[in-house]
């Protein structure tokens, strides 16, 4: 694991989307992984400009979005669904062959996990890009999920039913998230764990300096070999050894 510090949102977005970008340079048909949310919002913008104005082949790629919230329709504008359509695939024109996303409407939601899988079975995960919720969840990876998990239907956690309300208009019952595995993140080539202002300092500081522990799930990110955990000063500021 490696730890990035970078003075503002702006510079660790900008960070993030330069080597997405380049990636794709090098690997045209790399897969790419998402987390929605408003952590990697800024990178998605700034990824889209980039691949535009420097006129990469975007063409082959392949794009995973991370999770849902389960019964919400996409077009909940809520929804992650919304969120990857409107910042990735809509801007850049994805072919419905080029990109997987959970259906959260699904009647049988061990097949939509089975379906999942399968397709990460078939391509492996080039580049991860995960945010962490206020409990330390990563995607819908709540308190006390294995580490060893696949896709899954997970309860999801009372702070994240109600930290989550700030994606929606108006009130909405949260019940059940869809969602990756960790088994996905170990197994991905490469993951960017990003985070930033104060509110996020406590869970890196747990994230960093705390226990490797299912109890705390993105403390997952330090038993991968090539991840890289960007933060910004505000996030990284109750980190108690300087780095
Ligand atoms: C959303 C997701 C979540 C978020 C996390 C942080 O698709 O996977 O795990 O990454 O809750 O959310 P933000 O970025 O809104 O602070």
């Amino acid at each position: 694991m490696e730890l990035k510090r970078f003075k503002n949102y702006h510079e660790l977005s900008d960070f993030a989307a330069d080597d997405i970008a380049n990636s794709i340079k090098n690997n045209p048909s790399l897969v790419l992984c998402m987390a929605s949310g408003d952590t990697p919002k800024l990178t998605a913008d700034l990824l889209v400009k980039k691949l535009k104005e420097e006129k990469i082949d975007y063409s082959k790629i392949t794009f995973i979005g991370l999770d849902e919230w389960v019964g919400l329709p996409p077009t909940n504008s809520g929804s992650c669904h919304y969120f990857f359509q409107n910042k990735m695939i809509q801007p850049l024109q994805l072919k419905p062959s080029q990109y997987f996303l959970f259906d959260a409407l699904a009647k049988d939601l061990s097949m939509e996990c089975a379906r999942m899988d399968r397709m990460i079975t078939d391509r492996d995960i080039d580049i991860m890009v995960v945010g962490i919720g206020m409990n330390g969840h990563i995607g819908f990876n709540e308190p006390g999920t294995s580490f060893n998990n696949l896709s899954h239907v997970i309860e999801l956690d009372e702070v994240t039913k109600s930290v989550g309300q700030k994606y929606f208009n108006e009130q909405v019952e949260l019940g059940k998230g869809i969602t990756l595995g960790f088994k996905h993140l170990l197994n991905a080539k490469k993951v960017f764990l990003m985070a930033n202002g104060s509110k996020k300092a406590e869970v890196i500081k747990k994230t960093v300096e705390g226990q490797v522990t299912e109890n705390f799930p993105a403390s997952i990110i330090r038993q991968h070999e090539n991840s890289v955990i960007l933060i910004d000063e505000e996030a990284a500021s109750l980190l108690s050894k300087p780095r």
